[in-house]
């Protein structure tokens, strides 16, 4: 099967909420784990046809997010624009990920990375984030909640006026006046809000009662496109596994947080040590991860093994993460069709046994694999498939027949078949390759 075969096996269209992508920056390097210096024009296209096949995965209220640095950033917000749409563009996100030590005498040091986002389409619903933690934010706090009530607690005064008159909102409290077009609080809420604590009364009932706003009530404020305040891994961190690339799990915490909920289905097909599959996890979205090199092994099935057993690094405490969960682990096998070297046809890989056809074709023809008698599989009680190196002929398949049962049907897959075969109507004669090609989108595959 070609990847996009193989990849739609498992993940069908439309059903992936998120797309997380970190794919290498092109930044000329090689690094111990993977190549990271590809000519740009490769680089491109190699982006071009995993954003074509990440895009028909989103659903349609998805939300795609990649992340990458200046060198590559102009390129690839030209190329999604293109294959997203201009008008599914929701922003480009900065992150400040370092301090100024580099100091490179011919130009700035570059201190950030950029996460591109997009929608698939305006379905797409975006959930408010906080932050306690950016620079305004706390100079924000320090300035404004500079009161402490008499149990400890720090807050500040925020005036209750309604902006518009409303009758209702208009009375006299504890011979205080209203504002000329009311409190924003009825009556009712006023007297909630005095039990809890909630008010502050002037001594002079000239001036207005004003609410009390607790700092550890405080959600912080929405974020902006410019994220200050999310650390690179440190040296000493629980987190960190010495992978050139590795992202910090709160950044991807925010992402997801962003744009999915418990339960969606999230993707990465650049998983790298796995960070957004062990995120998601701590944060109860299904996940599928995607990874071309030995990492696979050495970090990201080790580091999910960790997680599912209770390991509490990065945003577990956050999300309350206390172990338990599952996956599966499967392995891509090579491409089942493969161009022939010298002609201009396709054929069955030569790497293939005779049983990993049958399943993949099964696989492709939407088919349960479970060989048993003559059969190699079923895609209902009732529906059957025969896949065969056998010439097949009128006699053939009668003799197939003979094991199907009343309003059974049955598809043959062969490599030779006689031309004018007349067949029952509920068998149907296909034949390898050519009717497998058709499954296979040659033209926008992807090369690996
Ligand atoms: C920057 S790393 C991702 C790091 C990840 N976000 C993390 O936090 O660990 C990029 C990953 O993409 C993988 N990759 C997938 N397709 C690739 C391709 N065509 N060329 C190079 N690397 C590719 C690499 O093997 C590498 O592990």
């Amino acid at each position: 099967m070609s990847f996009r075969e193989r990849l739609n096996v498992y993940i069908y269209e439309k059903s992936v909420k998120l797309i997380y992508i970190d794919p290498p920056y092109n930044t000329g390097n090689a690094f111990e784990h993977y190549d990271d210096g590809i000519e740009h024009s490769i680089w491109l296209s190699m982006m071009k046809k995993r954003l074509e096949l990440l895009q028909k995965l989103l659903s349609e209220d998805g939300f795609i997010f990649v992340q990458i640095d200046n060198y590559e950033m102009p390129y690839l917000k030209v190329l999604m624009d293109e294959v997203f749409g201009r008008s599914n563009f929701i922003n480009d996100i900065i992150w400040k990920r370092k301090g100024g030590s580099v100091n490179p005498t011919n130009k700035l040091n570059n201190m950030t990375d950029y996460i591109l986002w997009y929608a698939k389409s305006s379905a797409a619903e975006i959930y408010p984030v906080y932050t306690m933690d950016d620079e305004e934010t706390q100079k924000y706090i320090n300035k404004r909640f500079n009161k402490i009530d008499e149990n400890g607690r720090r807050y500040r005064l925020s005036p209750i006026i309604s902006p518009t008159y409303s009758k209702s909102l208009v009375y006299e409290y504890k011979g205080y006046k209203s504002p000329p077009n009311g409190w924003s609080l009825s009556l009712e809420k006023m007297k909630k809000f005095e039990e809890e604590g909630r008010l502050y009364f002037p001594e002079n009932k000239n001036q207005r009662i004003q609410r009390k706003q607790f700092l550890d009530e405080y959600k912080g404020r929405p974020i902006g496109n410019l994220w200050t305040d999310i650390n690179v891994i440190n040296p000493m961190s629980t987190e960190r596994l010495n992978f050139v690339g590795q992202k910090p799990e709160m950044l991807i915490a925010r992402v997801l947080e962003l744009g999915s909920k418990e339960g969606d289905l999230i993707l990465d097909s650049f998983l790298g040590t796995g960070t957004t599959m062990d995120v998601a996890h701590k944060m109860k979205r299904k996940w599928i991860g995607i990874e071309m090199g030995n990492q696979c092994y050495d970090f990201c099935q080790k580091r999910i093994n960790n997680t599912i057993d209770g390991e509490k690094t990065g945003v577990a405490e956050k999300y309350g993460w206390q172990g338990g969960g599952g996956y599966k682990f499967y392995e891509l096998a090579e491409p089942l069709l493969v161009k022939n070297k010298v002609l201009p046809v396709y054929q069955i890989n030569p790497s293939y046994t005779w049983d990993m056809v049958c399943e993949a074709i099964c696989k492709i023809e939407g088919f349960t694999y479970e060989p048993y008698g003559e059969f190699q599989g079923h895609s209902s009680e009732n529906r059957f498939i025969h896949i065969t190196e056998e010439f097949v002929n009128t006699k053939y398949v009668m003799s197939i027949m003979k094991n199907l049962g009343d309003k059974q049907s049955l598809l043959i897959y062969c490599k030779k078949n006689q031309a004018d075969m007349i067949l029952p109507e509920n068998v149907e004669v296909k034949k390898i390759p050519k009717d497998l090609l058709d499954k296979c989108n040659f033209e926008s595959e992807v090369q690996e």
